[in-house]
């Protein structure tokens, strides 16, 4: 152990050494150098990466890299680092202030299980990085410190604890901002009645905002991720969310947000997944929803919806996956669906109510308690899963009686052969 640390000590003083006396600038070609090289690193930033456990007996600008954690300029006489990516650290491992001040130039820094705890930022690092992921990292972050990250163009933030009293006080000045994730960070408040038009991406799952949706919203017009989902979020889903025109997955589920779903969610051209479960939506579902040609996932489920499938079988098929069950009040029209799709809603009666109770009626052809039976899970739909028992019992019934016949006509053959 101890010879390990020394040998690793003499190579990092020897590559440091070898750079200082070679402070002309070198020809150095940037492609892959070989492995025994001296590093071309600024020195600084060579010790700023032994104090974070980043091996540099190999050069850490040659590429690949170490667990490619590290990628640099080239920039002369020194290269520096632009990019940076602490995984798996050691619960021993702290960031100093001196350590991240010299490593100002990251423009990407990526934290992966990395329980530090967060430091004092230096200016020039804040100001510098474009890029910042923070995943089951430096235990919990607070809003302000995050709030300094001014020029990221990309934000990520995730099962890590980020006290803010909303999320206003992260993004007020990240007016750069084009993907933001906080999720599963238990961040507390209301979103935030402005954002900046340049998002493309908003995730801000599995925490604990309240409130509703800002009708503001609507001024994401590059917006393509809308991730809400298992929030204490309520309120209706405003019409105006129709205007994302570039919107290709929405999920609000797992909140509170009540009232109807906007008929104007089936005029967003590229959208490709819908889940607005797991909520208290009520009213009848849209029929514009089957107009929707990118759609593939539809997850309405557990909510108090009503009224008669507006869908028909060809729209269902198109669909990867389908749920509708939970919604007690909401049944499909016998003659336009089969009770073989397993939509797990009751068939209608002839005034569009569903049947009711809805597991044991058999006075229908078809509707069997095969059909209400909950070993799926919940209510999703399964394609071409389903051989029934009627169609084996017809071919098995076709293939005795082929056979017969096939031994009577042998026989009278035989027989007439023989003689
Ligand atoms: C490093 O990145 C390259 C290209 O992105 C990839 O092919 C390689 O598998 C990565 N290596 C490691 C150790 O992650
Ligand atoms: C970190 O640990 C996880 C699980 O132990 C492993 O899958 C991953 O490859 C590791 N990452 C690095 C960069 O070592
Ligand atoms: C960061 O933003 C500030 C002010 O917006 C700007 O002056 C500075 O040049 C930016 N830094 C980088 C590295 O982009
Ligand atoms: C969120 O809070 C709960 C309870 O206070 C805690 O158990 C959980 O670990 C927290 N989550 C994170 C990502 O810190
Ligand atoms: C949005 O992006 C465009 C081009 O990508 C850029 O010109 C514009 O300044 C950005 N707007 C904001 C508010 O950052
Ligand atoms: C939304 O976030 C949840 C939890 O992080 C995730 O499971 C789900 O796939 C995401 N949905 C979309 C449409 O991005
Ligand atoms: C939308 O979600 C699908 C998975 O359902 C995923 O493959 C796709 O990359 C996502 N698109 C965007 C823009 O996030
Ligand atoms: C739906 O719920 C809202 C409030 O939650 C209520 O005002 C409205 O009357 C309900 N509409 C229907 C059709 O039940
Ligand atoms: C099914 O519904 C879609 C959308 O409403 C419609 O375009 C299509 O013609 C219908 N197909 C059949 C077979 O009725
Ligand atoms: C079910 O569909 C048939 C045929 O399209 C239609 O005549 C009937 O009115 C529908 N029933 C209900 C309850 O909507």
């Amino acid at each position: 152990m101890k010879a390990v640390v020394v040998i690793v000590m003499l190579l990092c003083s020897s590559s440091i050494v070898t750079s200082l006396r070679a402070p002309e600038p070198e020809p150095e070609p940037p492609s892959p150098a070989p492995t025994s090289s001296p590093s071309t690193l600024d020195p600084k930033q060579v010790i700023a990466l032994e104090s974070l456990d980043i091996p540099t007996a190999r050069d850490p600008c040659g590429q690949p890299s170490f667990h490619n954690a590290t990628l640099c300029d080239n920039a002369k006489p020194f290269r520096h680092l632009i990019s940076l990516r602490l995984a798996n650290c050691s619960s021993y491992l702290s960031l100093s202030f001196t350590a991240l001040k010299a490593l100002s130039t990251l423009r990407s820094l990526t934290l992966l299980n990395c329980p530090a705890a967060p430091t004092h930022l230096p200016p020039q690092l804040a100001t510098s990085l474009t890029s910042f992921t923070c995943v089951n990292s430096l235990r919990k972050v607070s809003g302000v410190w995050l709030s300094q990250l001014q020029n990221l163009t990309h934000l990520t933030v995730s099962d890590v604890q980020v006290k803010a009293s909303g999320p206003f006080v992260i993004l007020a000045h990240m007016s750069k901002l084009t993907s933001l994730t906080i999720s599963n960070a238990n961040l507390t408040g209301s979103l935030p009645g402005h954002l900046h038009s340049n998002l493309t991406h908003i995730d801000f799952s599995l925490n604990h905002l309240k409130g509703s949706i800002p009708p503001s919203i609507t001024m994401l017009l590059n917006l393509q991720t809308l991730n809400l989902s298992s929030n204490a979020l309520s309120g209706q889903i405003p019409p105006s969310i129709g205007d994302l025109i570039s919107l290709q997955n929405l999920s609000l589920a797992s909140n509170s947000f009540s009232g109807s779903i906007p008929d104007s969610l089936s005029a967003l051209p590229d959208l490709l997944h819908m889940d607005l479960s797991s909520n208290q939506l009520n009213g009848s579902i849209p029929k514009f929803i089957s107009q929707i040609k990118s759609l593939s996932y539809l997850n309405l489920a557990n909510n108090n919806l009503r009224g008669v499938l507006p869908f028909n079988l060809s729209f269902i098929n198109r669909l990867q996956v389908f749920k509708v069950a939970g919604n007690s009040n909401l049944c499909y029209n016998r003659s336009v669906l089969s009770s073989k799709l397993k939509l797990r809603i009751s068939p209608c009666d002839k005034f569009g109510m569903p049947v009711s109770p809805p597991a044991k009626d058999s006075s229908a052809d078809d509707t069997t308690d095969d059909d209400y039976d909950e070993t799926d899970d919940e209510g999703s739909r399964h394609k071409k899963d389903h051989h029934h028992g009627p169609n084996k019992f017809v071919l098995g019934v076709a293939i005795a009686l082929s056979s017969i016949v096939f031994l009577i006509v042998f026989l009278i053959l035989c027989s007439k052969c023989c003689r």
